[in-house]
């Protein structure tokens, strides 16, 4: 399977940040925002990866990020120019996915928790249908709701309610099997002029092929869309990092614990940011 990240557009509750740089480069604690999706896409095994942005911040993302070759990934880029909804991303990268399935995550998501990597690789490894969760929070009006029956079965999928049926908010993951193109292509904007995600979705349900895991209350998702959560999930970020001296989406080490790169590179790659924090704490891991 291979990933799509958008790090897209609609950053204004960001402003006046957002007007000098992309939203998704804005560092989460210590390290771009864009490195907490990226590392999830990597936890589910995925290497071939199309980063979707507008065209300001595009070439700040291949700045960033390049060839990929580091980490023993392959990034390609492809610029979206007009914030016209997440479900397009899969009409941008009807080329890159090349008839393959695929996940999208988006840009400004973050996930932490116990045995992460193992839902990303049953997701992952779908043949058929889509799979994407569900994550309770205090208000889910700002976000794709699922309602579920007693027995946990889908009932209904909406984008931001206003009088949500759940509090069952869904997070920017989504996994696809390979119809997921053709599927996208069908969409017609929503009211809010829109390719909704939450549409594409309800594709999937209607075709009784979408599975949606919940993720519990010990589980970590943080959207990053405002100042106010973004300095949250700083915080966060910085808490569990201190306290146990692992590193969150540390995308070095993952590429180097999933056997993408050796030892040695790992190492070189800890030693070109030799004076940070953590550039050291990559130089350690091979010590
Ligand atoms: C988008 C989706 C929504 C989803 C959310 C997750 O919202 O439309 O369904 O729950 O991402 O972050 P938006 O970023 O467009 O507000």
């Amino acid at each position: 399977m291979k990933g799509i990240i958008l790090a897209g557009g609609s950053a204004t509750r960001l402003f006046p940040l957002s007007k000098a740089i992309s939203k998704q480069i804005m560092p989460v604690y210590d390290k771009p925002m864009i490195y907490y999706p990226l590392s999830t896409l990597m936890l589910a095994g995925i290497r071939e990866i199309l980063v979707i942005s507008t065209p300001r911040d595009l070439p700040m993302f291949e700045e960033l990020l390049g060839s990929g070759e580091d980490l023993g990934i392959r990034f390609e880029y492809k610029v979206q120019h007009q914030p016209n909804g997440l479900a397009q991303a899969f009409v941008l990268g009807a080329d890159f996915l090349n008839g393959e399935g695929g996940c999208l995550i988006l840009g400004d998501n973050l996930f932490y928790g116990q045995n992460f990597s193992a839902m990303l690789q049953r997701a992952s490894s779908i043949e058929r249908g889509a799979c994407i969760f569900g994550y309770a929070v205090k208000d889910p009006r700002a976000y794709g709701v699922v309602e579920f029956d007693s027995q946990m079965n889908v009932v209904s999928l909406e984008e931001k309610p206003a009088q949500p049926k759940s509090n069952y908010a869904v997070p920017g993951l989504y996994f696809y099997d390979n119809t997921v193109v053709q599927k996208a292509k069908e969409l017609k904007p929503s009211a809010r002029g829109e390719y909704e995600i939450t549409d594409l979705n309800k594709l999937f349900l209607k075709e009784g092929t979408l599975r949606v895991e919940t993720f519990g209350r010990g589980f970590t998702w943080l959207d990053t869309g405002n100042c106010n959560s973004l300095l949250e999930a700083s915080n966060f970020v910085a808490t569990i990092q201190n306290r146990q001296g692992f590193y969150i989406s540390c995308i070095e080490e993952i590429a180097w614990r999933n056997g993408w790169i050796s030892s040695e590179q790992l190492y070189n790659l800890g030693r070109r940011l030799e004076k940070t924090e953590y550039g050291q704490y990559i130089m350690a891991l091979v010590n």
